[in-house]
């Protein structure tokens, strides 16, 4: 007799997993209590996070397959959250495509050799062999064999226009300037990067949906800098075409920041859900993107520094909002900020937890 746990569906996904609240929401079936996981959850307001950072640097980390594995592991136990996401970074990817990265102390990211000209688009490596970033999906396996059967694995991407920024930008930016003046100046080029960085991310991420992840996040964190008809021109003819190469019967999260004028554009474009972030209100937002879409979101990451009567009405107004429709995802809006109380963290998986399920 196989363990209950042991039972498979038809997807191949042992039942307990396909079962998952967090699947069971991105597929906008039903579940016995909102979902949660959190951006950003395992990182540096964590002491076990920082315990290793002070051994090992922040790429060496994401490098190694048995700490990006601990590290995952460790934030989701922690937490009690309804699944894990991969450690790594959205900016892996464009080491293999020859940009030179380096994670500054205090400056963050760091591109030595960004774009500055249409023809340096040439120079970009194709992510023919996927094998470039072994290391990734080894700790995708490693990662889903240590964790429980029932809890999902999230894998994630940059992308396109957000890893455009950083190819261009050399490094966080402000305002984009350099990016969306490339982007205006050159659209051909524009283009041949975009293509570069889709073609790239599908070979990526349909290898981590290999080695074993159940849901995959796009990040779009910048493309909030971007009007409407900007958007419809430079960006979602791309993410249509990046969505369309992905694996089909993985789920896929779409999220952005900033992002209330261009949501529609965005779930045209694709994703299973629609990342929100706080600046949105749910209710209205879900209206908006109609009943075809779970959406991920939407508390402030710095209510996570309020106190806890705060936090609870928070929670209960977004859940209020959310009016137990089938698929949604609790989330921050944006990733958890480095100085958050880690106790907060689990008082908030918590409070979901028990007032989703009255
Ligand atoms: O969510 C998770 O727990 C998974 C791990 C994860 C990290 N980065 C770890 C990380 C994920 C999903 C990311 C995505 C990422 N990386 C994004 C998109 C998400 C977002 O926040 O919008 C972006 C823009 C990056 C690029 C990046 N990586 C920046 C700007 C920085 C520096 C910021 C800072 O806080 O210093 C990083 C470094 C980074 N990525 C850290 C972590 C835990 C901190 C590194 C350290 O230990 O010093």
């Amino acid at each position: 007799m196989p363990l209950p746990s042991d039972r498979q569906v038809s997807s191949g996904q042992p039942e307990v997993l396909w079962n998952s609240p967090f699947l069971r929401a991105c597929r906008r079936e039903p579940a016995p209590v909102t979902p949660i996981w959190l951006m950003r959850q395992a990182g540096r307001y964590m002491a076990e996070y920082r315990a290793i950072r002070s051994k090992v640097s922040f790429l060496e980390l994401c490098k190694r397959p048995d700490l990006a594995t601990e590290v995952t592991l460790t934030a989701a136990e922690i937490l009690g959250v309804d699944a894990a996401i991969l450690f790594a970074d959205i900016l892996l990817i464009l080491e293999p495509l020859g940009f030179h990265l380096e994670f500054s102390k205090g400056e963050g990211p760091i591109i030595h050799n960004p774009i500055t000209a249409g023809s340096d688009v040439d120079r970009i490596i194709a992510l023919e062999d996927p094998q470039a970033l072994d290391f990734v999906y080894q700790a995708v396996s490693q990662i889903r064999r240590a964790l429980k059967p029932a809890t999902p694995l999230i894998g994630f991407a940059g992308a396109p226009f957000t890893l455009a920024c950083y190819c261009l930008e050399g490094g966080g930016s402000r305002h984009y300037e350099k990016a969306k003046a490339f982007m205006y100046r050159d659209p051909g080029a524009w283009d041949s990067l975009m293509e570069r960085l889709v073609d790239a991310t599908a070979v990526y991420l349909n290898a981590q949906i290999k080695a074993g992840a159940q849901a995959i996040q796009l990040f779009d964190s910048w493309v909030g800098n971007l009007g409407p008809d900007d958007y419809r021109r430079f960006v979602q003819p791309h993410m249509t075409r990046l969505f369309a190469r992905l694996e089909p019967s993985t789920p896929t999260i779409h999220f952005g920041t900033g992002t209330g004028s261009l949501l529609e554009l965005q779930r045209d474009a694709g994703g299973s859900v629609i990342g929100l972030d706080w600046r949105v209100n749910l209710q209205e937002t879900w209206q908006r993107l109609g009943p075809n879409v779970a959406v991920q979101g939407n508390l402030d990451p710095v209510v996570l520094f309020a106190p806890r009567p705060e936090i609870q009405r928070q929670v209960r107004r977004i859940l209020a909002e959310a009016a137990r429709r089938p698929g949604h995802i609790f989330n921050l809006g944006h990733g958890i900020l480095p100085h958050t109380p880690v106790d907060q963290v689990r008082a908030l998986v918590d409070m979901v937890h028990e007032i989703s399920q009255n």
